[in-house]
């Protein structure tokens, strides 16, 4: 029970690898409280946490509103008396698809989209949690990006330049929180098998990059949540302003 006296906000957590941080983060002990816009979906999931002995509650919560966002946040620090970290996970890929196109052909209201969800709603989380990690003398922010950002991959430049945006960002708020003891670091996921029920054509789109890895198989959530919980635990208490690549060798940092 690593995370036994944390609680910890994961955003775009009813599906997908958020689902998966949050499955973990309170199989080793941690309050979680989820926050994601499909709130039928979220609520099933944290039953089933629940029902497995953890202590989790859903918020259904449109993370591009910061209204929503502090409302959901204050609740859940009320909830658990106080907060430890975030994982700011929700973005754009399965549930909110994203056009893949050459850079010329993104759609406008796409490109702002990318930006809203995928970065300002990161900055929105953060605005958020930081009252309460103030209060609690310190804690954890992790930002989800993308290794795309170091590899350069065509199409989907706009995911591409949402998600680079995270590690400027975070460095800096790393800096400017230091002093509060609060930690910000951005783990970035390969290609990653999320997918619910995957068909083939999917399967055999995951097991595309496998062969530009040093590891050579297909990620999964499960290659991703080990990480997520050192992050969020005191074992890296030491540890802010990196960039850490969870993609079995595909890009170098
Ligand atoms: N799967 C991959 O290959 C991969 C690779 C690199 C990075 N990532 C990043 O990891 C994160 C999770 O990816 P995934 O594959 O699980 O994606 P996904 O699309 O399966 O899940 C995203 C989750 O975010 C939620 N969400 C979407 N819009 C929201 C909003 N406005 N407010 C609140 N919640 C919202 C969705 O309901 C869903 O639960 C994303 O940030 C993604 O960009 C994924």
């Amino acid at each position: 029970m690593r995370l036994s006296g944390k609680s910890i906000v994961v955003t775009g957590s009813a599906h997908g690898i958020g689902r998966a941080y949050s499955e973990r983060l309170a199989a080793d002990g941690a309050n979680v409280a989820m926050l994601d816009i499909d709130g039928a979906r979220n609520d099933e999931v944290c039953r089933a946490i629940r029902g497995a002995g953890g202590t989790a509650i859903a918020i259904r919560t449109d993370v591009r509103d910061l209204e929503q966002v502090r409302r959901a946040v204050d609740q859940a620090a009320r909830e658990f008396g106080g907060l430890t970290g975030l994982v700011n996970n929700a973005g754009m890929l399965n549930v909110v698809p994203i056009t893949r196109c050459t850079f010329e052909d993104i759609p406008d209201a796409e490109w702002d989209e990318a930006f809203r969800l995928n970065t300002k709603a990161t900055w929105y989380g953060c605005k958020a949690v930081l009252p309460h990690l103030k209060a609690n003398g310190g804690g954890s922010i992790v930002n989800i990006a993308s290794s795309t950002i170091f590899r350069g991959v065509p199409t989907r430049a706009h995911y591409v330049a949402s998600k680079s945006a995270l590690i400027g960002f975070s460095r800096t708020l790393a800096k400017e929180l230091g002093q509060s003891w609060i930690r910000v670091n951005v783990v970035c996921p390969g290609s990653t098998l999320s997918e619910e029920d995957p068909d083939p054509k999917t399967i055999a789109m995951r097991s595309e990059p496998v062969k530009v890895r040093a590891l050579q198989r297909v990620e999964t959530p499960k290659d991703l949540v080990g990480t997520i919980a050192f992050l969020m635990s005191d074992d890296s208490e030491f540890i802010t302003g990196q960039t850490l690549l969870v993609d079995g060798g595909s890009a170098f940092n």
